[in-house]
């Protein structure tokens, strides 16, 4: 029997190369010796994308990026998260169990309350609708970057929760982050992140490519640019990268260059088959709503089993 892996990138906008590096390389990796499960987590996104064609536009995008990274569906299930309500069934559940306290200690929700923001409840609830999608299917291992690790930790313990109370019910789950790529910088030194303005568009056209890579903040310390090298690393071995750094030590703009050689020579085949996929939206569409489809009914039985436990399934 396999082990069961799951994981999701959120449709709230492009993604970019420290979502690809940090998490959605090992997707396709993976999916060849685990029983996978890659969703498009459209609930989630509500709570910053309020508008109906954004939002379905970037969730089919998100599905074109599944399948033009590598995914099979032959192989794993595809869906989106809102055609399977027992997430957020179990999620409601799960929200009886979990104290306000607790979940105040979120980062996002901590974060959203430090720069004074009126958090929503659904970003306060975040975490809660993440476990639920991820204890649902018995999940084993979940492929994401370091600043999803506290997610999977709050799944674990509402996991151990329940099975306290209602007796043995959950799997406990366990993070998957790579440590060379647990958190890929942005062109300004961050964390690359959508919400930072920072970031490097996975299927970025040519001149997007040099733009950004031009932007990318040098420090003037030393001779080696660290944000260039961060970035560089990500698409040459460190040993030629070294050899290259030293050659041209101080040289900013030429090693500027050699990085966005290399990015554009990584990302064209992708942008291509990208575009091959995109040219049918309803090939597409069909993925995801069988993928759906069949995750529904693995979502159905395991709740059948939550609803028993509870004490609601009276027939
Ligand atoms: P999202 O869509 O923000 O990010 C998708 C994945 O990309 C990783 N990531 C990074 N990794 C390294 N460096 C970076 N700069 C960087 N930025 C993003 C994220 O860690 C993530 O793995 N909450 C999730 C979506 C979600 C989910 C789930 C994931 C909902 N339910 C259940 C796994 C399991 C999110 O916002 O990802």
């Amino acid at each position: 029997m396999k082990k069961i892996l799951l994981s999701g990138i959120k449709p709230t906008g492009r993604p970019h190369i420290g979502n690809y590096f940090g998490a959605m390389r090992q997707f396709v990796e993976l999916q060849n010796e685990y029983e996978c499960f890659f969703f498009i987590p459209d609930y989630h996104a509500l709570t910053t994308v309020q508008n109906s064609e954004e939002l379905k536009q970037n969730t089919l995008d998100v599905a074109i990026d599944y399948l033009a990274i590598g995914l099979d569906p032959e192989k794993v299930l595809l869906y989106k998260q809102s055609d399977i309500p027992e997430h957020a069934e179990l999620a409601w559940i799960f929200d009886c169990l979990v104290t306000v306290p607790y979940l105040e200690r979120a980062h996002a929700y901590k974060d959203a309350v430090a720069k004074k923001k009126e958090a929503s409840v659904g970003l306060f609830n975040y975490p809660v609708l993440m476990a639920a999608d991820i204890l649902l299917y018995d999940t084993d291992v979940v492929p994401v970057g370091a600043d999803q690790k506290q997610h999977v930790e709050i799944a674990r313990d509402i996991a151990e929760k329940f099975n306290r109370i209602y007796g043995e019910t959950f799997k406990l789950p366990n993070a998957h982050i790579m440590k060379e790529v647990a958190v890929v910088p942005g062109i300004d030194g961050q964390k690359m992140s959508k919400s930072y303005g920072n970031t490097i568009p996975l299927f970025a056209e040519d001149s997007d490519i040099e733009k950004l890579a031009m932007s990318i903040v040098t420090d003037s310390s030393g001779g080696v640019p660290k944000n260039v090298y961060e970035i560089h690393k990500l698409f040459r071995s460190e040993k030629e990268l070294e050899k290259l750094y030293e050659e041209k030590a101080g040289k900013y703009k030429d090693l500027k260059e050699a990085l966005i050689a290399d990015m554009k020579n990584f990302i064209a085949p992708l942008r291509a088959k990208r575009a091959t996929i995109a040219g049918d939206t309803g090939a597409v569409l069909k993925v995801l709503k069988d993928g759906g489809e069949r995750t529904r009914a693995l979502a159905q039985t395991k709740m059948d089993l939550v609803r028993e436990k509870i004490g609601v399934k009276l027939y």
